[in-house]
């Protein structure tokens, strides 16, 4: 028998025809809110103001399209470097969101998750993580990462010095360990790898984030401002995924391997 809430859940989507290969898992690195406000001679803050609409737009399209996991990249850890000013901004814009889409992503079944080091963030801002991640972690429709205060290399490090701590108490043998059994050191082992990776902002760069998990993910660039990011920048990515043929190493022509090593 079907669950009462999982049936809403499949009732309430509508995966359009053109999506016929969505990606299981959709990073995206929000860049050019800064560049956003400069081009409209505005405080920085309101380019993020706008991308924080931009989160919205995505997180619903996403969610109506039925793609099981989105992670996106809304704070680095090299961004502590910006002005208190700035980074105050951004806590309080992020504290907010989660005050407003709180009571909807647990009725669209969303569940919430943030990967980063939360040591440095607000104590006000990592409460409200917790309660949001306890408060929707019954959803099953998608599964919604925001990575914050977040470096791709300090989560392999930590995971390198947790299994460090196992192998020294005799948990583990470091000889016999594979790739599968090292991810699941990593902060973001309930993930499954990203399959697309979208950076906006005309950047060419990954900046720190999921270091280990894109080794075989689809790379898409658009020079698309974050907070100018909508539904038709989405489904050109999307489309532009479908086109891709993956290969994972082995020879062109061959049936498409999975690339699946962890997931939820
Ligand atoms: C992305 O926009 C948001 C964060 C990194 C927090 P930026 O603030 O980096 O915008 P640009 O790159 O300066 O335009
Ligand atoms: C990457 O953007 C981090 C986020 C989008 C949160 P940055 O704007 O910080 O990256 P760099 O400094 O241009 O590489
Ligand atoms: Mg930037």
């Amino acid at each position: 028998m079907i669950p009462q809430q999982n049936m809403q859940d499949l009732s309430s989507k509508k995966v359009p025809d053109w999506l016929v290969r969505p990606p299981t898992h959709l990073g995206i690195i929000m860049d050019g809110n800064g560049r956003w406000a400069q081009r409209r001679h505005l405080p920085r803050v309101a380019g993020h103001r706008q991308g924080a609409q931009a989160v919205r737009r995505t997180v619903t399209a996403c969610r109506s399209w039925g793609i099981r996991y989105l992670t996106l990249y809304a704070f680095s850890w090299e961004n502590w470097k910006r002005s208190r000013i700035e980074v105050d901004a951004l806590m309080h814009l992020l504290e907010d969101y989660l005050d407003r889409e709180e009571s909807l992503m647990i009725e669209q079944s969303i569940r919430f998750r943030a990967i980063g080091d939360r040591t440095r963030l607000p104590r006000s801002v990592s409460r409200r993580l917790e309660d949001v991640e306890r408060s929707t972690g019954d959803g099953r429709a998608m599964n919604l990462t925001l990575a914050l205060s977040y470096s791709g290399r300090e989560e392999v490090l930590e995971a390198a010095r947790r299994m460090a701590f196992d192998a020294m108490a005799g948990k583990v043998d470091p000889a016999q360990m594979t790739q599968e059994d090292f991810g699941r050191y990593l902060a973001s082992a309930v993930l499954p790898p990203p399959d697309l990776l979208i950076r906006t902002s005309g950047e060419f760069r990954i900046s720190n984030f999921l270091l280990w998990q894109i080794a075989y993910t689809e790379l898409y660039f658009t020079a698309v401002l974050w907070p100018d990011f909508g539904d038709e920048d989405l489904k050109q990515a999307l489309m532009d995924f479908q086109e891709r043929q993956r290969r994972f190493g082995a020879e062109s022509g061959s049936p498409e391997p999975t690339s699946r090593t962890t997931g939820a």
